[in-house]
């Protein structure tokens, strides 16, 4: 099995000015020619230089076009960098990525704390095209590359008391804008009941269109839940542990009457502040109709089955 991941490459590094300037035109010219965005520039011809080689190809992308890398790099929600869509982009550079190391614990019976490149090693890499649909009724359409949670927890072995998987972000308020300001309880935390975290759906991203993920989109390591709005998919992941009581999240606590732990894409529950019927894909003119849990119903609607989407929302 080849090895997949090279610590030694930033995204700066694996994306020289000249090539990131030549995929600007050529995405700027696929626009103007109105031909989709970002054709011909899926990920695969673009790996060798990356350090993210031999990555599997996604068998079933949506039949969608794509969100031009340059959208889905400057229009993000990252709070740590700031609260504005530019901000993350702009202040990128404050978080720092190196060393990392992320630690497993709770109910598992191998807990450790391991450097990023050793608890990547084991993991195949795969591209997943999944739709993103924020809770600000934005959505993207993303080709990530990661590879299914599931195998990792399986490595660290959780116990017959495992119900739910909390994750952390970094800490960092010396480096991170945002954690000196009071708008979340810092760190970011997130967390999935862990049927949910073990979904074939349900990935481990450590880069996008081919490139490592930029800082702003939550590099090194962050989690992709394609079915549930955007603040579940938790970025710049530090600590990932397993639990028997459902874990606090962070917008949860903030808001619960705005932001459920489950947060599953539902059209028929508006957010007290936004209508969750329609989104604007980025790059759309027209509004385009919410699917229930956001198009992934035939894989994720029975890990529900029984349960009130409405106050479990
Ligand atoms: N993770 C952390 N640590 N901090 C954040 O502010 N924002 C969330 C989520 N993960 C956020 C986070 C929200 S609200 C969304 S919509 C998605 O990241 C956005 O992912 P993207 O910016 O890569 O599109």
């Amino acid at each position: 099995m080849p090895f997949r991941w090279n610590p030694d490459l930033t995204e700066q590094d694996v994306t020289p000015e000249a090539v990131f300037q030549q995929r600007r035109r050529l995405l700027q010219g696929a626009i103007a020619l109105g031909a989709g965005a970002a054709l011909g520039l899926r990920p695969h011809s673009m790996l060798a230089n990356t350090g993210l080689t031999d990555v599997q190809k996604d068998p079933s992308p949506p039949d969608e076009s794509l969100t031009p890398f340059d959208s889905a790099s400057s229009y993000t929600n990252f709070y740590e960098l700031g609260s504005g869509k530019s901000d993350p982009s702009m202040h990128a550079s404050k978080l720092q990525t190196k060393p990392w190391h992320v630690v497993i614990d709770g109910e598992v019976s191998k807990p450790g704390r391991l450097a990023l490149e050793d608890l990547l090693k084991p993991h195949p890499l795969e591209e997943r095209v999944y739709r993103l649909r924020c809770v600000e009724a934005w959505s993207m359409v993303i080709p990530w590359i990661g590879f299914p949670l599931e195998a990792l927890l399986q490595r660290f072995e959780p116990t017959s008391k495992a119900r739910h998987v909390s994750f952390e972000t970094l800490y960092d308020p010396a480096h991170l804008p945002g954690q000196n300001q009071g708008m979340l309880a810092w760190p970011y935390r997130e967390g999935l009941r862990l049927d949910e975290a073990m979904n074939p759906l349900t990935i481990l991203a450590v880069g996008m269109y081919g490139r490592l993920l930029p800082n702003q989109n939550g590099a090194p390591l962050r989690l992709v839940v394609p079915w549930k709005y955007g603040f579940k998919s938790i970025k710049s992941i530090v600590r990932i542990t397993l639990t028997e009581q459902q874990p606090i999240t962070s917008w949860n606590q903030k808001a619960p009457e705005e932001y459920g732990f489950y947060a599953n894409v539902n059209p028929e529950v508006d957010h007290p502040r936004w209508d969750q019927s329609k989104e604007r894909r980025i790059g759309e003119f027209l509004r385009r109709k919410t699917l229930p849990f956001n198009g992934y119903g035939a894989q994720v609607a029975s890990l529900y089955a029984g349960m009130d989407l409405k106050k479990f929302f």
